[in-house]
């Protein structure tokens, strides 16, 4: 999958970021994180990592410790569409596995995997505060809760679209 390049735009929003986390390094997978979402195709690329040692004053060998240490963080592309599915309590008591059932037969892969054709990919996430509408996956940044078979079919039917 072809590299993102980085406009001014998302340099800034990354420095708003940084700024949030008050430019503390100990804050550096929060950091990572948000910067991830923030991307197309969900990862940091090289230029964002240096961008963020730089401000946070690190070498950029430890940026990359932290975004090969955990798995929620990816240096390569990796899907147009992410979808987190969460799997903390709450999501469990209002069954998340048939959502994830449901995701998968629709997308034709299974959790952590990404479609051949680089739309969508497929993870769990722990909870992001929408157990009121729980069962609940984040696609990008947008929440969706309250999952039923049809609405989840409507959801990735207007995302193909895109
Ligand atoms: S437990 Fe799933 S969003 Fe909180």
């Amino acid at each position: 999958m072809k590299n993102v390049t980085l406009n001014k735009a998302l340099f800034l929003k990354i420095n708003e970021i940084i700024k949030k986390y008050e430019s503390d390094k100990h804050n550096l997978l929060a950091i990572l994180l948000e910067t991830q979402d923030l991307i197309p195709k969900h990862y940091i690329p090289i230029e964002a990592a240096a961008f963020i040692g730089d401000k946070l004053n690190i070498p950029i060998s430890r940026v990359y410790d932290v975004i090969s240490f955990y798995s929620a963080l990816n240096d390569k592309p990796k899907a147009q569409h992410v979808i987190k599915l969460c799997k903390s309590t709450t999501c469990r008591v209002n069954r998340y596995q048939t959502v994830r059932d449901v995701l998968e037969k629709e997308l034709g892969i299974k959790m952590g995997q990404t479609t051949p054709d680089g739309k969508f990919a497929l993870e769990y996430s722990a909870c992001f505060g929408a157990c009121d509408i729980s069962p609940a996956f984040r696609i990008d940044t947008e929440v969706y809760g309250n999952l039923t078979e049809k609405k989840i079919k409507e959801i990735i039917n207007k995302y193909k679209e895109v």
